[in-house]
């Protein structure tokens, strides 16, 4: 595995993959790796003849005030794992190689990043459009790979492909979660114990929503009712969002169609923390009063 700290170092070793005919897959991350990532670089790994990592904690989609400077970083592990994968090329260059002192271009995330986590971090997918274009300019895969837990990402990340015509695939990956339902993200390493027991509400109130579709109810605002109890009164948890969207739109649905999605945000202390589900109606709705529930 190679590993470059250099904008053209990147560019050259994977221009030399791409002469030799390889297929190219970029997985961009911002490090302190978990099965997640894993699973994403695994992907990759299958499908493409030569995979790039890139690790870099971008600080342009951080917010004043935001945890920029208490992200979790251990490019040492990093290497390791990914080195254990196959991974072909690590690209990790600082942000001073990343950003030109005078840089002043961004890139325009569009609509989809109005909402949601776009408002509670303003300025977030601006820097993740930005980064996520440089990177895609700089590699030049044929594929890139993000995960479903930032599904909001996902589908800005989707919309500047198609709309700037990056010519890139992208292909996004099923959340991974602990044993305890907690989705795998590098933020839940600053987590204490009585801390990741409240986040545990996140993934529960997920499990409400479905379950309270399962049970016949299409009303996207009583699913939201049902999550909201959920995590009402969770000691240290502050909820930004539970909401029933579109999938493509993201916009809020008043019913619950297929592929709906439900996005979730809260803080714990000071720890932001995203998880999401797909919604299926089932074909027939249970009545009321069976006993078929495990
Ligand atoms: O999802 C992330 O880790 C980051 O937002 C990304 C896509 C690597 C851009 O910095």
């Amino acid at each position: 595995m190679e590993r470059v700290a250099s904008k053209d170092e990147a560019r050259r070793a994977a221009a030399e993959a791409r002469a030799e005919g390889k297929t190219i897959a970029l997985v961009p991350t911002m490090g302190a790796l978990h099965e997640g990532h894993l699973s994403l670089v695994r992907a990759a790994c299958e499908r493409a003849d030569y995979v790039v990592v890139s690790v870099f904690v971008n600080p342009t989609q951080f917010g004043p005030g935001e945890d920029f400077e208490t992200y979790p970083r251990d490019l040492d592990a990093d290497l390791q794992l990914l080195a254990a994968e196959g991974v072909d090329l690590v690209f990790a260059p600082s942000a001073a190689v990343m950003y030109a002192p005078d840089a002043s271009v961004t890139v325009d995330p569009g609509s989809l990043a109005s909402r949601w986590e776009g408002e509670i971090r303003p300025g977030h997918f601006v820097g993740v459009a930005t980064v996520v274009t440089k990177l895609l300019s700089i590699v030049r895969p044929d594929l890139a790979y993000f995960g479903e837990k930032d599904y909001q990402q996902l589908q800005v990340v989707r919309a500047l492909v198609r709309d700037l015509d990056l010519g890139v695939g992208v292909v996004g990956r099923p959340i991974v979660r602990d044993r305890d339902g907690l989705a795998l993200s590098s933020r839940n390493a600053r987590l204490s114990p009585s801390q990741r027991q409240a986040a545990l509400a996140i993934p529960a109130a997920l499990e409400a929503a479905a379950q309270a579709l399962a049970w016949g109810e299409r009303e996207a605002r009583a699913l939201e009712r049902a999550m909201f109890e959920r995590l009402a009164g969770v000691d240290d948890l502050s909820l930004d969002y539970a909401v029933v969207v579109d999938p493509d739109t993201l916009e809020p649905l008043e019913q619950v169609e297929s592929g709906a999605r439900v996005l979730v945000a809260a803080r714990i202390g000071d720890i932001h923390l995203i998880d999401n589900c797909g919604l299926e109606p089932p074909a027939t709705p249970v009545p009321e009063g069976a006993t078929t529930r495990e």
